[in-house]
């Protein structure tokens, strides 16, 4: 049986399922649903109706080949903000067409093997880079099809480090600046207009801001459409929250509903960019209780676990709460649950996964975080010289390791001894 439960959101604790991948793969491991991951996408796709639309799924949040095959299979189109992602998507399987290019500091490598591939469209998000844009592309013989992403100054109240649609923010153009802007780019030989992007930020989990968003922007929409400036398609970004702990997010068919009933009859096909949303709740990540040991006067203890905070960045980085349980239930030495700092064995005390967890657990055990599909692999690190860990899909009753963990070769292949003489 497959180990994940799209129904109830979620993975069978009893099933063997992961103590078997457990063992057989090894711990550290992350662990993707393929059948969670179609209908998380699927969701998306049924909320739409007849609507014209393009999902782009955000390939930070999770760039395993696999994974992006699964989605490209389904018709997905992709959100890039590298050139490693593009030839990641396109190593996949991905439609150059269905892929869209976000990012502020888009190199001219970057912007030329984009056009190289013909790629769907590139988001602009500073006049610079309208005009190397440009350059290239008359270059290349070419015409970019472009969106300028702009800021519409919206709070979209979820954690600072990834709230993104701010003034202060680096990212997208002022709206007082996008007219000008729209206008000088139509007269650009190597430009074409196709659209118009936002994305005020990530685990959203109201619809307030993202109406608020599109309010603010529709009027821009409506003013570039009289000064004979139509737009193709409005890209209305990623951001929609899940629930790690007591998050109460829409769902995505109400969030695109909502939007839709907002939009009105304007015919302008939706673009969005999920990331989050698709991929969280399809993976957990599995680690093994190492020791256990007491700390100080508290009455709680240190479970220190074989993952650490640069195979899951989240905890340390954002303080982020990720729900953390023993795969098979078992009965803790001390014979009743106690509360723990869930640790790894990287030297900083920032390492952490969990703090103050009521478990009942003993060495040995195999734990699970929840919700860890979305940047947890795609955000690690070989820190404290620690090989990135294994990624497996499973589907049905199958599995397969869809990235072999690393060796300690690996750690230095692409290192040299320094040999160069005076
Ligand atoms: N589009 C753009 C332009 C983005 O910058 C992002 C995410 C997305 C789409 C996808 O957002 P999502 O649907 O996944 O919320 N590392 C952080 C999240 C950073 C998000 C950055 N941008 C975390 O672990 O919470």
């Amino acid at each position: 049986m497959e180990p994940f439960n799209l129904k109830s959101q979620q993975w069978y604790v009893e099933d063997t399922a992961l103590a078997l991948i457990a063992r057989e793969v090894g711990t550290p491991c992350y662990i993707y649903s393929k059948s969670a991951l179609e209908q998380r996408w699927q969701s998306f796709q049924q909320a739409f109706k007849n609507h014209p639309y393009q999902i782009n799924y955000a390939v930070k949040a999770n760039s395993n080949l696999a994974v992006l095959n699964v989605l490209a299979k389904l018709g997905s189109g992709f959100d890039i903000v590298s050139g490693g992602e593009l030839h990641r998507v396109l190593k996949a399987g991905g439609d150059p067409k269905k892929i869209i290019f976000s990012g502020v500091g888009k190199s001219a490598q970057e912007l030329s093997d984009a056009l190289k591939v013909g790629i769907g469209c590139i988001n602009i998000e500073s006049e610079m880079e309208l005009s190397r844009l440009n350059e290239i592309a008359i270059a290349l013989g070419q015409k970019a099809k472009i969106a300028f992403r702009i800021n519409p100054n919206v709070d979209s109240k979820s954690h600072p480090y990834i709230s993104t649609g701010l003034e202060e923010n680096k990212f997208g153009i002022r709206m007082e600046d996008a007219l000008l802007l729209y206008q000088q780019a139509t007269e650009l030989a190597g430009i074409e207009i196709e659209g118009l992007a936002y994305h005020i930020g990530s685990q959203i989990t109201s619809l307030s801001p993202f109406i608020e968003a599109l309010q603010k922007i529709l009027p821009l929409v409506q003013s570039l459409k009289q000064l004979g400036i139509p737009l193709k398609h409005l890209d209305i970004g990623g951001g929609l929250g899940v629930c790690y702990q007591s998050e109460t997010p829409p769902s995505p068919e109400e969030y695109i509903a909502t939007l839709l009933a907002e939009l009105g009859p304007l015919p302008l096909a939706i673009h969005i960019e999920p990331g989050r949303a698709i991929a969280a709740p399809a993976g957990v990540l599995l680690t093994r209780v190492e020791y256990i040991k007491k700390q100080g006067t508290q009455n709680k203890y240190f479970a220190i676990v074989d993952a650490a905070m640069n195979d899951l960045l989240r905890p340390a980085l954002y303080n982020a709460w990720q729900e953390i349980i023993p795969i098979q239930p078992t009965v803790a030495p001390t014979g009743s649950s106690a509360l723990y700092d869930i640790v790894g064995p990287v030297c900083e005390t920032s390492d952490f996964l969990g703090k103050d967890r009521l478990l009942s657990i003993k060495a040995g055990d195999v734990l699970m975080i929840r919700n860890a599909g979305a940047y947890g692999f795609s955000m690690s690190s070989n820190y404290n010289s620690r090989p990135r860990v294994a990624e497996v899909m499973v589907e049905g009753k199958t599995f397969q390791i869809i990235r072999e963990r690393e060796t300690v070769e690996d750690l230095f292949r692409t290192e040299y001894l320094f040999t160069a003489t005076k």
